[in-house]
């Protein structure tokens, strides 16, 4: 499967079919882990957890035998890269048939806390289960997805801009428009999709439109998360390089400047 098709047929997994993780996709799973790299350079360190073992579930998780999870030093643009480093590992399961659940809220976090043993200098902001989906998703899981309106996005026009924010950006090549496309497709937190991009001086830039009531009490940001994640679908398509220098492109309020690719 190609990029884009990954993007364009995952789905969060909530409903799985109670079968431990085959031995050879686990491996290989292990294997990409090794692997993955962001652009802030910001180590990303994973772990596989038995549930069982660890006595570890989320309410809104049916079916499940394991799941991931990873931590990171307290560092700034941690979110960023960790939501960068994650979805990188969530398309490589879905490439394996194996689904998963970006799960930041709805989840016992001091209990994964403990199975992944993390220390004051370090955050796990999200996990996920990792299985193989069930033929038919429970009563729950539908209601959810209805709920954040899953299988729908914003339109490219409220999404992306030429020079400002009152401009929509027209791709004038497929493979802007594809990358667009990924970046529209991506997961967030309660579907939110919080990226807006600004197209300026041959640069993108990219931008984090609050939506109220985010902030975590610990200090972090899970929306930047989401950012992490639109930046790897766009990184993906479209290659480039990550700086962090803000045009001074004026966005309206609540709308945060995050990151430059430069082609
Ligand atoms: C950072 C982040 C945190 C999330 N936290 C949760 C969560 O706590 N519980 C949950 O059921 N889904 C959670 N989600 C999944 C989103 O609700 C889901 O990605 C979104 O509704 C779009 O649906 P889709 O993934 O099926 O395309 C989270 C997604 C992201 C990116």
């Amino acid at each position: 499967m190609d990029m884009m098709e990954l993007v364009k047929t995952r789905r969060s997994v909530r409903t799985f079919d109670g079968r431990p993780l085959r031995k050879e996709d686990e491996s290989k799973l292990r294997d990409y882990i090794q692997a993955i790299e962001n652009p802030y350079g910001i180590p990303v360190r994973f772990l596989l957890l038995d549930a069982e073992e660890h006595g570890l579930s989320s309410p809104v998780i049916v079916g499940e035998r394991c799941y991931v999870t990873a931590k990171v030093d307290k560092v700034p643009h941690s979110e960023e890269a960790y939501g960068y480093s994650f979805e990188k590992l969530v398309l490589y399961a879905w490439s394996l048939g194996i689904g998963t659940t970006w799960i930041g809220g709805t989840m016992k976090r001091s209990q994964f806390e403990r199975a992944a043993d993390v220390q004051d200098r370090e955050w796990m902001f999200c996990v996920s289960p990792l299985g193989y989906p069930a033929e038919k998703m429970s009563v729950r899981e539908g209601f959810m997805r209805k709920t954040v309106k899953a299988d729908e996005r914003k339109s490219a026009e409220q999404l992306f801009f030429d020079r400002d924010f009152s401009t929509p950006l027209v791709p004038e090549d497929e493979k802007l428009r594809d990358a667009l496309e990924m970046v529209r497709w991506a997961p967030s937190a309660t579907n939110s999709q919080p990226w807006r991009i600004v197209r300026a001086g041959g640069a993108f830039h990219f931008y984090l439109a609050h939506t109220k009531g985010y902030t975590d009490k610990a200090g972090w940001d899970m929306q930047k998360i989401d950012m992490g994640i639109a930046l790897c679908h766009f990184m993906d398509a479209m290659g480039g390089a990550l700086s962090l220098s803000d045009p001074g492109i004026p966005a309206g309020e609540g709308t945060e400047y995050i990151a430059t690719v430069a082609l």
